[in-house]
């Protein structure tokens, strides 16, 4: 009998975390983080550099170089650096394609320069406007990398 309670609540929390906090999870991430009286203006933003190759590896440098962007996003982009485990929620994983779906260009952009409420600093000081439209060129490029299909829609 009282195996069997054991039994039962092993499956119980195996199934009770392994269903519902993946999903909870993903709300927190796709949840908007610009304010909602600033979104209008976020959303409105025109990407200068909307698949241009230039853009896409200036970014990358700048990702890799002075913006530091690897040390808490990783060499791929999936968020899992060293330091990424000190962060709740985690620096966000660029291969993700329900965030890459749900983020407009100018929301990406307005986080970059304006940071986030949950951890992500602002670059609006140390990065000019272009070098924080190369950014979000790049990380673009990682999700159409990792997920062909976004690719084909563009
Ligand atoms: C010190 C660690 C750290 C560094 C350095 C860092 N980030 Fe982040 N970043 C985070 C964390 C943590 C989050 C998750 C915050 C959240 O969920 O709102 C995040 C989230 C983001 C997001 C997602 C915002 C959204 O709307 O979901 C973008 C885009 C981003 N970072 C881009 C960058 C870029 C580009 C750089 C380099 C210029 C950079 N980050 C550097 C920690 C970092």
């Amino acid at each position: 009998m009282k195996n069997l309670t054991v039994f039962l609540s092993v499956i119980f929390i195996v199934f009770f975390f392994g269903g519902i906090m993946p999903a909870h999870a993903d709300e927190m991430v796709l949840k908007p983080r610009v304010p909602a009286d600033k979104m209008a203006l976020a959303k409105g933003m025109a990407n200068p550099g909307s698949l241009d190759k230039g853009f896409i590896s200036a970014g990358k440098e700048i990702y890799t170089g002075k913006g530091r962007c690897v040390m808490c996003h990783g060499e791929t982009g999936k968020g899992d650096s060293p330091m990424a485990a000190a962060f709740n929620p985690k620096p966000r994983d660029f291969t993700n394609l329900q965030w890459q779906k749900v983020r407009t260009d100018g929301e990406i952009f307005w986080a970059i320069s304006e940071g986030t409420d949950y951890g992500m600093i602002p670059f609006g000081s140390s990065l000019s406007e272009k070098e924080r439209w190369e950014l979000v060129n790049y990380i673009r490029e990682i999700g159409r990398l990792a997920n062909p299909t976004l690719a084909k829609e563009q």
